[in-house]
């Protein structure tokens, strides 16, 4: 706490903001979504839309077409350039799609972000989500200047919250009820959430300069 570096109110209009995407960790290449990314975001939900279901709230919109889903890809392009979000797609070095996650919900004046992620179902148990959100919070940190970082996970969400525990992530808040699971049945929240990266477990990470 003592030594944590003076907290800045920043003053930059956002999208002045350079973001040095892609961040390369031993197994995964992590970018902002680009267009184009559409077909391989589709095959990714179509592959594990059961286990989505369980705890990803878009999934109540149904699964949407390789077109609807390149819409997605696109908007989320335009609010990436806004600096309104940053949805993250995260390939192995062969590039397959693994992931996609972000840093969502930035408050470029805070400088706070949220992560967030899935993976694809095939890939599950590998540590991929542990790999891929250790390298979104050095690069927080250690790129965006972040002050915080959080991560959410539904409370009965075993394996999201394993991650975000394996990373050592403090937990700051356990809410009882705040939302409805796909299925409707209520849940609440375990809120984890970091002011540095001390005790991270290792990884060889880096990014673009
Ligand atoms: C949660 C999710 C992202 C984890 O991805 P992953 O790449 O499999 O995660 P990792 O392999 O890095 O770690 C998973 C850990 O959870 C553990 N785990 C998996 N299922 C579990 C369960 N049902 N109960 C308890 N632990 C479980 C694994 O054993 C592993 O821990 P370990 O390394 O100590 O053995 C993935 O399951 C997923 O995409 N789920 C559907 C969407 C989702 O829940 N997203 C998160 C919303 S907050």
């Amino acid at each position: 706490m003592e030594n944590r570096k003076p907290i800045r109110r920043n003053t930059v209009h956002p999208i002045l903001i350079d973001i040095a995407f892609p961040i390369t960790t031993p197994r995964l290449m992590i970018r902002n979504v680009m267009p184009g990314d559409g077909k391989a975001m589709h095959e990714v939900l179509e592959e594990s839309w059961t286990d989505l279901c369980n705890w990803m709230e878009f999934t109540n919109h149904g699964l949407k077409s390789t077109d609807d889903t390149e819409k997605i890809i696109r908007e989320n392009h335009a609010r990436y350039i806004l600096r309104e979000d940053m949805m993250c797609a995260a390939f192995t070095h062969d590039g397959r799609l693994i992931s996609m996650c972000g840093l969502h919900d930035p408050n470029w004046a805070l400088r706070s972000f949220d992560i967030g992620y899935y993976v694809r179902s095939s890939e599950h148990n590998k540590g991929y989500a542990t790999e891929l959100a250790n390298a979104l919070t050095r690069f927080a940190f250690g790129a965006l200047d972040a002050n915080r970082v959080s991560i959410s996970a539904a409370s009965g969400n075993a394996a999201s919250r394993r991650v975000i525990e394996k990373l050592e992530f403090g937990l700051e808040s356990v809410t009882k009820f705040d939302a409805y699971l796909p299925d409707g049945s209520p849940t609440g929240h375990a809120s984890y959430v970091r002011y540095d990266i001390e005790s991270l477990p290792d990884l060889e990470v880096s990014w673009a300069n």
